[in-house]
């Protein structure tokens, strides 16, 4: 295969490629059974870039809803008590639980955050959906320095989680549970000698991280708590990731998913425009595979659904023709995001 025939959108190859995961779960991702909800998202929101969620039969849809609320951690039943409340990753947890034991019976803000992407994707009115309860979930989970935990039951807190109870946050329309006094604090806090962004405050700044942290800041409407020498320092160290692909930090790879982080940290920037795209997008496509489907983060390795999905995002903020635009901030098509807003606007009137 010449150069030139990897530089065409395998389009049809990526529809098969996202369906398969929606049926079946390879074993080389048996290790990600417990947060097939990502996966779904991977794949749902990937058919959505590519313009055909309609491949997904309507059964099938119903039954991806169906799985999604079954995934819904409710309110204590005894105590009422609803900072377990969220989505779970995946019905192998999704069991009857002993009362002992019922502290592992709870949500997770990668999982809420990347469930409620794919029922927005797939038009659903998100009736079924215990808001409050949600977002007293959320509520439960930020630390006093403004950071979020994942989960209840113990475990790592860092920028990742701030920006999935933000999105959580935004969806819900409801932004009672975050502090966006903290969170901002606490982003400003993380910002390093670099300018980039870490999970942390004096950590490494990390290109996924500095995504995570201008995300939040753009939905939380606290762009402008940044100095302007925050602002040319970040345009500065964003821009500095590109080789031809984008790496992560400085002395690491190119990897095709910072097409997605970095390219959307440029964006929320307003900054993608001064990147080379056709560099961008000439590494993005040496990792597409054309006969099976999907990307890879390097050339020549195995592809997999995350950076198949962030490649596409990727190529469809440099505008690639035959992918929907995507919204940066949310990580989600301007399709399901005009859906979210016909239904903030409904609950607004109401209903
Ligand atoms: C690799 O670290 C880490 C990633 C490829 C993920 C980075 C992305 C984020 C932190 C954003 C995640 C957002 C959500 C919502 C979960 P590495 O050390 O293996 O890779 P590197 O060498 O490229 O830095
Ligand atoms: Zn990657």
């Amino acid at each position: 295969m010449n150069n030139e025939d990897h530089k065409i959108l395998a389009h049809r190859q990526h529809v098969k490629y996202f369906m398969r995961f929606l049926n079946i779960l390879p074993s080389s991702l048996s290790s990600h059974d417990t947060t097939r909800v990502t996966i779904a998202y991977f794949s749902v929101s990937g058919l959505d870039v590519l313009g055909s969620i309609s491949s997904i039969s309507i059964e099938l849809q119903r039954r991806i809803v169906d799985w999604l609320y079954q995934l819904q951690v409710h309110p204590d039943k005894d105590t009422g008590d609803m900072s377990a409340c969220g989505f779970q990753g995946s019905s192998t947890v999704n069991i009857d639980l002993s009362s002992e034991n019922k502290m592992y019976r709870c949500g997770h803000l990668a999982m809420t955050y990347t469930g409620l992407c794919v029922l927005l994707a797939l038009g659903d009115d998100l009736s079924r959906l215990n808001r409050k309860a949600i977002v007293e979930g959320v509520k439960a989970l930020q630390t006093k320095e403004g950071n979020f935990s994942a989960t209840l039951s113990g475990c790592e807190s860092d920028m990742r989680f701030v920006y999935c109870a933000a999105c959580i946050s935004y969806i819900l329309n409801d932004w009672s549970g975050f502090s966006i006094k903290r969170a901002t604090d606490y982003i400003i806090k993380s910002i390093g000698y670099d300018y980039g962004i870490a999970q942390c405050p004096e950590l490494e700044s990390h290109g996924g991280t500095t995504f995570c942290a201008l995300a939040t800041l753009s939905l939380t409407n606290q762009l402008d708590q940044l100095s302007e020498e925050q602002i040319e320092g970040l345009k500065r160290w964003l821009l500095m990731r590109q080789i031809d692909g984008f790496q992560g930090r400085p002395n690491k790879p190119v990897d095709t998913c910072y097409s997605f982080w970095v390219g959307a940290s440029l964006k929320i920037l307003d900054s993608l425009n001064l990147s080379n795209f056709s560099n961008n997008r000439n590494y993005v496509y040496e990792t597409q595979d054309c006969v099976v489907g999907g990307f890879s983060k390097w050339p020549d390795t195995c592809t997999d659904p995350m950076h198949t999905y962030l490649g596409l995002a990727g190529l469809s903020l440099i505008g690639e023709s035959g992918l929907l635009e995507i919204v940066p901030t949310l990580n989600i098509t301007k399709r399901a995001h005009d859906h979210l807003k016909s239904l903030h606007e409904q609950w607004a009137g109401g209903s």
